[in-house]
């Protein structure tokens, strides 16, 4: 969940050098009209919805949440409601209206190539945040946290403007719900045509999933990520029974560690990720068969990173001074993956600020479909309140250590909610467990581009086969 980390700016200011630059599009819509109700500055979203081809659609977002000059420090922002299963829902135009906004942003006036990244398990969201950034004419889609074996298909349909289906999990159901997402209905019959289907990256820990992913013609992607545990944000667990080490972090060994051989033998391209930063990281990777690496903390901590720049300061002068802790939480995130959590003080990683944040889930993006008692379709998150949590059929014992990703992860960006007596929600930040970049790359602490850090991976190039950066090396924004 790079939510508004990876955004735009950041995302141009890689794919400009040549490489690929990847937007997160998890949470977008919030991030939309958040940043209307900020004033939009500098006017780049009224800048990208004028560029909306349904600007009867465009205009209404405008119309309800652009506030000039912004809401003010005080003042509390409009939600929406979550995404649900309900093909009327509003949130879907939404949805596809804001991922259009932020991929067209991250394209503006360059030629270089922009993908997008979705989690898997944000099951809902997936058909209409695609169709918005095809739309907008992003050259990649790269999926993990789950088994993505029906992306290369949706891509495929949404790009002709054919009618699609997600299958959701639903708990409780035996079957999944066939949720059918229509991409000419959001067009409100306006004229698209020549779409593009972006290229699939399937992000995988283990060559056992990409494997199997590649037995088939209708769920191979056009390549893989092979990601490790040490990367930001999510991570698979490790094979076999959980064990934990005296911090309460996850314990992987070698079965945990991706063959790149095997990865190779596949045949398609693929990118190594998580501790991959640095020249001889990028020539070992080519060394072992990869196309390149993929990068994504360096990235954070760069000055066109959406990171809310005070945390971004915390997080570079302790890691270059008295240190930074950063855990692979296993009870952080509701999804139930591993999450990686940076230790600074003020954020939920510090107990006593997740204690006193009363338990609010208002943006929903991690509740999971299920069946009610009396065969209702609800949707329940381990981080709201509990007493909603168990009255939905929810395990209390599941509850236990749960941060509310959503909130805190739109806050560590300045766009975190504030609440009724001048409280604000705190943010939670997610960086990798591999910051040893930081010393080469900035050793005094000092501010870095996106353009600089592409610069300094390429050294790694020097000496390989092949053809240079900007077609092999795909260094990668989160
Ligand atoms: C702040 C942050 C947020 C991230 N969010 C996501 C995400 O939403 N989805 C995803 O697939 N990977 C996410 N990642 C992982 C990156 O895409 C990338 O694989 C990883 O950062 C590479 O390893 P590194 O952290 O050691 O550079 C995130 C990484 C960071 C640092």
């Amino acid at each position: 969940m790079g939510v508004g980390v990876s955004g735009w700016r950041l995302a141009r200011a890689v794919a400009r050098t040549g490489q690929l630059g990847v937007v997160s599009g998890t949470a977008l819509d919030t991030v939309l009209i958040r940043t209307l109700q900020s004033g939009d500055p500098g006017g780049h979203l009224r800048r990208a919805l004028a560029a909306y081809p349904v600007p009867g659609t465009a205009g209404a977002v405008l119309e309800r949440y652009f506030v000039e000059g912004g809401v003010g420090e005080g003042g509390r922002f409009l939600t929406t409601p979550p995404l649900t299963a309900d093909p009327g829902c509003p949130a879907r135009a939404l949805t596809v209206v804001a991922n259009f906004c932020e991929v067209w942003l991250a394209k503006e006036g360059h030629r270089g190539p922009v993908g997008v990244n979705y989690l898997e398990k944000v099951q809902l969201a997936t058909a209409p945040a695609l169709f918005g950034a095809i739309l907008a004419g992003v050259d990649y889609v790269l999926v993990g946290a789950g088994i993505p074996a029906h992306i290369p298909g949706l891509a495929t349909r949404l790009s002709r403007l054919e009618p699609v289906t997600t299958d959701v999990t639903v708990e409780g159901d035996p079957e999944p719900l066939p949720v059918p997402f229509d991409p000419a209905a959001e067009l409100a019959g306006a004229a698209v045509g020549g779409l593009r289907r972006p290229d699939v990256l399937a992000i995988v820990s283990l060559p056992a999933l990409a494997a199997y992913l590649h037995r088939s013609e209708r769920t191979r992607p056009d390549g893989f990520v092979v990601e490790g545990h040490r990367a930001g944000g999510h991570s698979a667990p490790p094979r076999g029974p959980l064990r934990l080490d005296e911090d309460g972090d996850p314990v992987y060994g070698p079965r945990d560690t991706p063959d790149f051989a095997r990865m190779a033998a596949l045949g398609l391209p693929f990118w190594i990720a998580g501790g991959a930063c640095g020249p001889e990281q990028v020539a070992r990777a080519r060394a072992a068969g990869a196309a390149g690496v993929q990068v994504g903390s360096v990235f954070a901590l760069c000055e066109e990173s959406g990171l809310e720049p005070g945390l971004r300061r915390q997080l570079i002068e302790r890691r270059l001074g008295t240190g930074l802790t950063v855990r692979n939480d296993p009870a952080a995130s509701p999804t139930s993956f591993p999450f990686k959590v940076a230790g600074l003080p003020g954020t939920l990683a510090d107990p006593a600020v997740a204690a006193a944040r009363p338990r609010v889930c208002d943006l929903g993006y991690l509740r999971t479909p299920y069946r009610a008692a009396d065969g209702a379709l609800g949707y329940r998150c381990p981080a709201e309140p509990l007493v909603a949590y168990e009255r939905k059929g929810g395990d209390r014992a599941g509850t236990e250590g749960r941060q509310c990703l959503c909130n805190g992860l739109t806050a560590a960006i300045g766009l975190g909610q504030r609440r009724p007596k001048g409280r604000v929600e705190p943010p939670v930040v997610t960086i990798g467990q591999d910051l040893d970049f930081l010393p080469h790359i900035a050793p005094g602490g000092e501010p870095y581009s996106a353009e600089s850090v592409v610069r300094w991976l390429s050294e790694g190039l020097d000496g390989t086969a092949g053809a240079g950066p900007a077609r092999t090396a795909g260094a990668k924004a989160l």
